[in-house]
């Protein structure tokens, strides 16, 4: 009898609204922050576990899009050095991971939250048909906690439509280690359109690791914590009322703290390009002139987050394809909405 567990599961990337920024100890963030589950940005992992036989060494292999990639499969290794801990059983088996992305991983679009979401996702799955345990709460929150230790953002991709990471007093049940959905949400977030510019598709010149180590130390990390309190305090009662206007200003006011953080580190730098800041002026002076509820946010990197409500879909589409369109690099944009998060896929 063949006695390989197979588990396969498509895990969405999420947009932050209020920012993940400085982290300690094992991934521990310094501040809470609060995200959107995105739909079409996801990956798909397929796992296969073979029990490796008595004192047998236990293999990883790894393919993306079908293919041997050295870079991921070194990291793949590292994460499973960092969770032995938590997943013992993993020793006792030989793993092959294919994953796949349907955004390319060299697009601008941060990968490592989907990536790393369905690959927990698939070892928590796995722990549970070994202990034959079912997919209950805790295994979503075994599943967070495995994705927080290989891309801490990717501890909120696990809940959908909105997800929050890290302690707060405004929230019950908070917690460092994983996430957990943020209930009674407004049906407008719930559906909420992100249409993604891809302004520079290059790496970045400094990644995100560097970036929150940056935090440590950094002359206005007291006042980044005081303000991400401020701005949760705001926006999770504006998310269950459906204050749209609320949740667009602490959006942008986020987006640009995250990127004013990084040109205040020693060494500053800069992640935003020129386009980035043509785009958010457009879009400021696309609100004023037509009181649509259009606004902005970014990640660590160039490119342009747009967000707004279902029921604009098609005029702020039209208006991004004339008019921002040439900001993007080969006109890429991905036209990407809320959702409610992983899929468990026939294996
Ligand atoms: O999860 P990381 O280490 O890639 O950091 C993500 C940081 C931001 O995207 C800038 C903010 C966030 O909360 O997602």
């Amino acid at each position: 009898m063949d006695s390989t567990l197979t588990t396969a599961w498509r895990s969405p990337s999420n947009i932050a609204i209020v920012k993940y920024w400085g982290k300690h100890g094992h991934q521990l963030p310094a501040n809470p922050s609060l995200s959107i589950t995105l739909t079409h940005a996801f990956t798909e992992t397929h796992l296969a576990a073979t029990p490796a036989g008595n004192g047998k060494h236990a293999e990883i292999a790894f393919l993306f899009d079908g293919r041997e990639a050295p870079a991921f499969a070194e990291r793949i290794r590292q994460y499973f050095g960092k969770i032995a801990g938590h997943v013992t059983f993993v020793k006792d088996f030989h793993l092959s991971i294919a994953s796949s992305n349907t955004f390319p991983h060299s697009s601008g679009i941060a990968s490592s939250a989907s990536a790393m979401s369905a690959l927990a996702l698939c070892l928590a799955d796995l722990q549970c048909m070994i202990d034959g345990h079912p997919r209950d709460a805790r295994f979503w929150q075994i599943a967070s906690e495995l994705a927080r230790i290989g891309s801490g953002s990717g501890c909120r991709s696990v809940y959908g439509p909105v997800s929050l990471w890290g302690e707060t007093s405004l929230v019950q049940g908070s917690s460092d280690t994983h996430a957990i959905p943020v209930s009674n949400i407004h049906p407008v977030f719930e559906t909420l359109c992100d249409s993604i510019l891809i302004v520079d598709a290059a790496a970045k010149a400094v990644s995100s690791s560097a970036g929150h180590a940056l935090m440590e130390g950094h002359p206005y990390r007291n006042a980044r914590i005081a303000q991400v309190q401020s701005h949760l305090q705001h926006l999770l009662p504006a998310m269950q009322q459906g204050d749209i206007e609320t949740f667009g200003k602490i959006a942008e006011a986020e987006a640009l703290s995250l990127h004013a953080l990084m040109m205040t580190s020693d060494p500053s730098y800069i992640l935003m390009r020129p386009h980035t800041v043509a785009v958010i002026e457009d879009i400021r002076a696309f609100r004023t002139r037509t009181d649509f509820p259009v606004y902005f946010t970014l990640d660590a990197g160039p490119n342009v987050h747009v967000l707004y409500p279902r029921q604009y879909a098609t005029q702020v589409q039209e208006w991004i394809q004339s008019s921002l369109i040439s900001y993007c690099v080969e006109g890429r944009v991905i036209h990407d909405h809320a959702g409610n998060g992983p899929v468990r896929l026939p294996s």
